[in-house]
């Protein structure tokens, strides 16, 4: 495959931005996909819905996907009965999902440019049956990361609910503006703070960042909640799954959409130095100048 480094010259000419600034080489992309609501969300809020991120007909390809490819899950704590993890490169669906022209600008936006893939996992979600409430217990997803969190966003979760998802149907919940605080919650907080509910429409989209405070509520309701979590990271963090084997396949890569060589780190230096030769120093400017923006 033709080298894409060399392709990418507005990103070495372009003004480096701070957090929440949008650069002028993903300006016109905003403009195209109508996402400054959505940025301005993520600003207040620290999450968001993307209404109408994927066709309806994707969704219900993404729901097949995600049950043909899931492993049966204990139940009791959360009602997740089925998940399937490392889910991109393993059926076409989750890959145009992953690529979506609003989910990849809304990437770039948050985690910067060469933004890469993190963690791609589907989950059935059934009525929760068991003790206690059954909701996911409240976190921030970069929480590998030091306290302050950085103030450039380092994760951002989509979350592809494939039939839509309600309150009672379990949906996420969140702490609205929880993100500013920068850092996880107390044990305290996980049990106290107030949580609202994010409902999505089939073909909408949640995301959050890696600081705002969120978890999911049990589901109390008949039938079953299909969810795609999709994490992208800024290039600099060590990307939650290891999905480099994809790179190393011609055929996958010859095939797989547009987008997937930034989301696997293909123009990236980590990784590239032998014992013959020294790292890739025109991936290592590519990466320096990516960072910036
Ligand atoms: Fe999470």
């Amino acid at each position: 495959m033709a080298e894409a480094v060399a392709d990418r010259g507005d990103v070495y000419n372009t003004r480096p931005v701070g957090p929440y600034d949008v650069s002028d080489e993903l300006r016109p992309r905003i403009d195209e996909l109508d996402l400054w609501g959505v940025i301005e969300e993520l600003k207040e809020r620290g999450y968001a819905v993307i209404r109408d991120a994927a066709p309806p007909e994707l969704m219900d390809e993404l729901r097949a996907a995600i049950h043909s490819l899931s492993q049966p899950a204990d139940a009791k704590a959360t009602g997740i009965a089925g998940s399937a993890p490392l889910l991109l490169g393993r059926h076409p669906a989750i890959d145009r999902v992953a690529t979506l022209p609003k989910v990849m600008a809304i990437a770039e936006f948050s985690c910067g440019k060469a933004v890469r893939a993190g963690r791609f996992v589907g989950s059935i979600k059934h009525p929760f049956e068991g003790e206690g409430d059954g909701a996911l217990t409240l976190h921030a997803d970069q929480n590998w990361l030091p306290v302050p969190f950085p103030e450039h966003n380092c994760v951002m979760t989509f979350c592809f609910a494939c039939e839509g998802m309600t309150e009672a149907g379990g949906s996420t919940c969140v702490v609205p503006g929880s993100h500013r605080l920068r850092r996880p919650p107390t044990p305290e907080e996980t049990r106290a703070a107030k949580t609202v509910a994010v409902e999505t429409n089939k073909g909408d989209v949640a995301v959050w960042d890696g600081s705002v405070w969120h978890g999911s509520y049990a589901r109390r309701i008949p039938g079953t909640r299909t969810v795609l979590h999709a994490t992208y990271q800024r290039l600099y963090t060590q990307p939650i799954d290891d999905f480099t084997y994809l790179l190393q396949d011609d055929e996958y890569m010859a095939n797989a959409p547009e987008g997937m060589r930034q989301l696997l780190g293909a123009d990236l230096f980590f990784h590239t130095a032998t014992p013959e030769r020294d790292v890739d120093m025109r991936k290592f400017m590519y990466a320096a100048a990516a960072s910036k923006i």
